[in-house]
């Protein structure tokens, strides 16, 4: 049976219909994960929920330990990974409430620790083309019909590091460049999970305009208001993708490593 990991964004805390098994803290060679994972069941699936920002909403994106919560995950058997994550809406026609399932990203993060492979287990380049699991992103969409929940097929994902928000030009630049939606989480989530061959996915919540794409200024209560308020619709939207997700994988993410080692 696949088990399924969530990664909890702002504001999404717990599951619909999530029966709680216990709680784990895990070791990583990489330092401690966000928090426990908590570890259950929906439905007859096993699922594994970590909050990304600590129970308490207490780490802040650059600070986050992307590797050791990415390494909890596979050493807790997860093969596939559901990430939700709040973003600015940048696309026109985008608005504060929609959900899009990503399918591109634009990495404008610098600093971050970005691979597991520092040359000590070999030098790898990860094929990153399609940067999150087609397999999955099938599934969210029907889970979408199913659980009559609106979502956008497809998204570029700018990802900057924050914590500050961004300038209107930066916005102006990125829109240029084909970003649709902007976070400063997804990244280098995405690429490590590739990395270990977990099958990852980016399900953004759209918490408010970019910056300079509506003329008012952005607060953080604005942020947390249309994500509280999109829970119910992202839960239901989770508990039909994970009954959906098929058993075992046709996608290519589990041979990621395969040629990709030098
Ligand atoms: N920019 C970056 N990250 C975000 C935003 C934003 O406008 N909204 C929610 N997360």
């Amino acid at each position: 049976m696949p088990k399924i990991g969530v990664i909890g964004g702002s504001g999404l805390y717990d599951m619909k219909g999530f029966v709680l098994n216990k709680k784990k803290a895990v070791k990583t060679p990489f330092g401690k994960p966000s928090d426990q994972y908590l570890l259950g069941k929906i439905g007859n699936v096993d699922v594994v929920f970590l909050p990304r920002h600590g129970k308490h909403h207490d780490i802040p994106p650059h600070s986050i330990n992307y590797r050791a919560n990415i390494w909890g995950f596979k050493k807790l058997g997860v093969d596939r990974i559901l990430s939700i994550s709040a973003v600015g809406g940048i696309k026109k026609g985008l608005t504060p409430g929609d959900i899009v399932i990503l399918d591109q990203v634009l990495d404008m993060t610098q600093s971050r620790i970005s691979t597991f492979y520092d040359g000590k287990d070999g030098v790898v380049h990860i094929d990153f083309t399609e940067p999150y699991c087609p397999e999955l992103r099938k599934v969210l969409m029907k889970a979408g019909k199913g659980a009559k929940v609106s979502v956008k097929n497809g998204g570029t994902y700018v990802a900057v590091e924050g914590p500050r928000l961004e300038t209107a030009s930066e916005i102006k630049s990125f829109k240029i460049l084909g970003g649709d939606v902007v976070g400063m989480t997804g990244m280098p989530e995405a690429s490590l999970s590739r990395e270990l061959e977990i099958c990852y996915s980016g399900l953004s919540v759209v918490a408010n305009y970019a910056a300079g794409i509506s003329r008012k200024k952005l607060t953080v209560a604005e942020v947390m208001e249309a994500m509280q308020s999109s829970t119910g619709s992202i839960k239901r939207l989770l508990k039909e993708t994970i009954r959906l997700i098929p058993k075992n994988r046709k996608c290519r993410c589990g041979e990621a490593l395969k040629e990709a080692k030098i």
